[in-house]
């Protein structure tokens, strides 16, 4: 077993810190506050080629393995998550579907300006009744030969505004179920799509999320994804690699909020000593280290599984539970050693603790997750 990371990866890492320790700290807690959407540093991300790193070269992406995919997503989560959505939707929910379930068609007027970061793209399966139940989809695609016709009002849409495609979940024979759902690529600017409001989040403020309501929307029939029918399948298959980039955000959380707790407690004086010297500071920061390492390992491997072509499903959703407890936990603690300092703005902790929250809501909640390692440990006995 090789725990070595290879020169390229070292490379990718390093230039992902650079970017989110010089770019992304000056302005993070304003955009915070301002719930103000990130462009600049977007268009940065697309510079960089983040916003296509798992895509292969011949789709215009970067060619870049998982592994590396979630070392940088693990920098630019220690200082804003926000981005880091932003770029994981983009590789794992998009992007990745286009790649592997797309006609060549499909691939070349969607993938590739996706892939260059000249556009982003975002992923439409939540509704208002549907969020872990993902199979009761009640937005329909009528088929009416040689278009979709889509009605029905997606929630929580990350991406929802500043993306140009998405790719939308819906129900086209409800009398089959899950089995009737089909994955479409659609155009935001379709005539019928409208956004509600910016939700008001408490954490991951500055990245833009809306329901999306579909009123009598057209979309083609060459863009249906696979066969008739296999959009359930197809969400459930790109939610397996989505996993891995939010487990890569929540470690990123929680290493952030380690090595600013961690800081502090060397700087911070009470009782006569800095606060890392009194065992009740220390033990907290060292069983920080050890859920964050235990995070780390099962993030890279999902993602090493991955890149091997082997399955993936189980160790992602490992990872994504036990890194999103891990933010959770780390965050809370990282507050609790700042003490009065933590409750404020200016230390960055408080903020962290927000969005490790939404690392255990989305992309399936902690429970979900457990329901997946708890059906493939029932397989395996
Ligand atoms: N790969 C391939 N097929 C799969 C699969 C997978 N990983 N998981 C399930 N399936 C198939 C099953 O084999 C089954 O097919 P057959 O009928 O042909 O046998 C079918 O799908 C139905 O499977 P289940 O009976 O297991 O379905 P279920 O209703 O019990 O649900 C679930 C399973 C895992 C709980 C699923 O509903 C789920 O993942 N829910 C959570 C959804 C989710 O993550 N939502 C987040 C929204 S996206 C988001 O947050 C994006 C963002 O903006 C950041």
């Amino acid at each position: 077993m090789d725990f070595e990371l290879t020169e390229e990866q070292k490379m990718i890492q390093q230039a992902a810190r650079d970017f989110a320790q010089r770019d992304l700290i000056t302005d993070v807690i304003e955009r915070d506050t301002k719930a103000e959407f990130p462009t600049q540093h977007v268009k940065k991300l697309a510079e960089l080629g983040f916003l296509g790193m798992l895509t292969g070269v011949k789709y215009d992406g970067g060619g870049m393995d998982t592994v590396s995919y979630v070392l940088a997503m693990e920098e630019i989560s220690k200082i804003d998550s926000s981005v880091a959505v932003i770029m994981s939707v983009n590789n794992s929910l998009v992007n990745h579907g286009l790649e592997h379930y797309c006609t060549e068609a499909q691939k070349e007027k969607y993938l590739k300006p996706l892939a260059r970061g000249e556009v982003i793209g975002a992923f439409l399966l939540s509704e208002p009744e549907a969020g872990s139940d993902a199979t009761s989809q009640r937005t329909t695609a009528e088929d009416k030969g040689d278009y979709y016709l889509v009605n029905g009002t997606k929630n929580w849409i990350t991406n929802a505004n500043s993306a140009s495609t998405y790719i939308l979940i819906a129900q086209t024979h409800p009398e089959l179920k899950h089995k009737g759902i089909n994955a479409l690529i659609v155009e935001k600017n379709s005539p019928g799509i409208t956004l509600g409001p910016h939700e008001d989040k408490m954490g991951m403020r500055s990245s833009d999320t809306h329901s999306v309501m579909f009123n009598d929307v057209k979309v083609p029939k060459e863009n249906r994804i696979g066969e008739d029918g296999f959009g359930f399948k197809f969400a459930m298959k790109t939610l397996e690699g989505g996993r891995i980039g939010i487990a890569a955000q929540a470690l990123g959380i929680a290493s952030g909020a380690y090595e600013r707790a961690l800081k502090y407690s060397k700087e911070r004086k009470a009782f006569g000593t800095e606060i890392f010297n009194h065992q009740s500071v220390c033990f907290k920061l060292a069983e920080m280290a050890i859920r964050i390492e235990a995070a780390r390992l099962l993030t890279l491997k999902a993602a090493w599984l991955k890149d091997q072509e082997q399955p993936y499903g189980t160790a992602s959703a490992m990872a994504k539970y036990w890194a999103a407890e891990t933010a959770m936990w780390v965050t809370t603690e990282a507050v609790q050693i700042h003490g009065g300092y933590g409750y404020v703005k200016e230390y960055h902790v408080e903020r962290l603790m927000r969005e490790a929250k939404l690392t255990q809501i989305y992309e399936g909640t902690s429970e979900i997750q457990k329901i997946i390692v708890g059906r493939a440990i029932c397989d395996q006995a």
